[in-house]
């Protein structure tokens, strides 16, 4: 048997519980992956609060990115082996915070040496979403590029692969963020009730982007700093975003593969804060849900 944790009704925490199931077997195409490390996202407990997949069979495993050990492949895989290190988003279904999972082929990156396990799991759906964030409206060198939630999963992704292509970016985030938003090479700016005059004073012709990593109201104190309403990016809130002008992020395929390159070359870090056992999952995922996790957190299944 192997230990995945799910959880038994759409709602609360309370809903979640870490089970026994058979190991995965791979279906055609895909890749039986012994975890040894996932990424917690915002999406894990919004998928358990029944905001998405509603459809979905219960109990329903937890977690969308992993890295780990190909264990087997699936008939008509050609592309790894047994063996392979690699990372991916998991097949729908099947979990992340689990001992073992499955993973498309064609969804799989082999996991360059250079990167550890815990740093590689934050990359399929974080890394690649910071990547996407980051290319969706092309800025120029010396442009500005604001970003509401710098100092989470995404958003410190996102500010280091806009130093890496120079853009001038600030970063709005809670006082306790301030170091580590800056050490990214971002201007810090402390979310609260006068954070667009403080944008105002540093850029006051206006910014050139805005990626939105909160949504709702923060983002309406924010809108009105960029030069052009189209030029506003939300990862967290479509609703909103298109009201104002804006665009919800459109995620691509290309991304994972290029992002983890990136990161292989040591140009962004993503900033793991939490390793957690697959036992205190629960814990793991409650620190996304407060809403102000600081970078990655990552859960690592006790056999790692
Ligand atoms: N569409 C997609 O494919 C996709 C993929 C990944 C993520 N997302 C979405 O993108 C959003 C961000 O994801 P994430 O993984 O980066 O989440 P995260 O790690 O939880 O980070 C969110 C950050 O926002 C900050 N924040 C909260 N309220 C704020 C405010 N008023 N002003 C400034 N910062 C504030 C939080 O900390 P502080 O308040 O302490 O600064 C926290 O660091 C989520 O809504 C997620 O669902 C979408």
């Amino acid at each position: 048997m192997s230990k995945v944790y799910v959880f038994t009704d759409f709602g609360g925490p309370e809903t979640q519980a870490l089970i026994d199931r058979p190991a995965p077997q791979p279906g055609p195409g895909e890749l039986a992956v012994r975890v040894r490390a996932a990424g917690v996202n915002p999406v894990d407990y919004k998928i358990r609060a029944g905001r998405y997949r509603r459809d979905q069979p219960l109990p329903a495993p937890m977690g969308q990115e992993v890295s780990g050990v190909v264990t087997a492949l699936g008939e008509g895989v050609e592309s790894f082996a047994v063996g392979d290190e690699i990372l991916g988003p998991v097949v729908p279904d099947y979990g992340a915070f689990a001992e073992d999972t499955l993973v498309r082929a064609t969804d799989a990156v082999a996991k360059p040496d250079e990167i550890a396990f815990a740093d590689a799991a934050t990359i399929p759906v974080a890394g690649a979403t910071a990547y996407d964030a980051t290319h969706q409206i092309e800025l120029e060198p010396g442009q500005q590029l604001l970003i509401l939630g710098a100092g989470g999963g995404v958003g410190l992704m996102a500010a280091q692969i806009g130093k890496v292509h120079q853009f001038t970016v600030i970063g709005i985030a809670s006082q306790a963020k301030r170091e580590i938003v800056q050490a990214t090479g971002a201007t810090f700016i402390p979310s609260g009730a006068n954070v667009a005059d403080q944008v105002r004073q540093i850029a006051p012709e206006g910014v050139d982007l805005i990626l939105d990593l909160v949504g709702g109201d923060a983002l309406r104190q924010v809108a009105g700093l960029v030069t052009d309403p189209a030029r506003i990016i939300s990862a967290a809130d479509p609703d909103t975003v298109t009201e104002l002008g804006g665009s919800p992020l459109k995620r691509t395929t290309e991304a994972l593969e290029k992002i983890t390159g990136v990161i292989e070359y040591n140009l962004v870090d993503p900033n793991v804060s939490a390793l957690y056992p697959l036992e205190d999952a629960g814990e793991a995922i409650a620190a996304v849900e407060s809403g102000h996790a600081t970078g990655k957190i990552v859960i690592q299944p006790h056999n790692a």
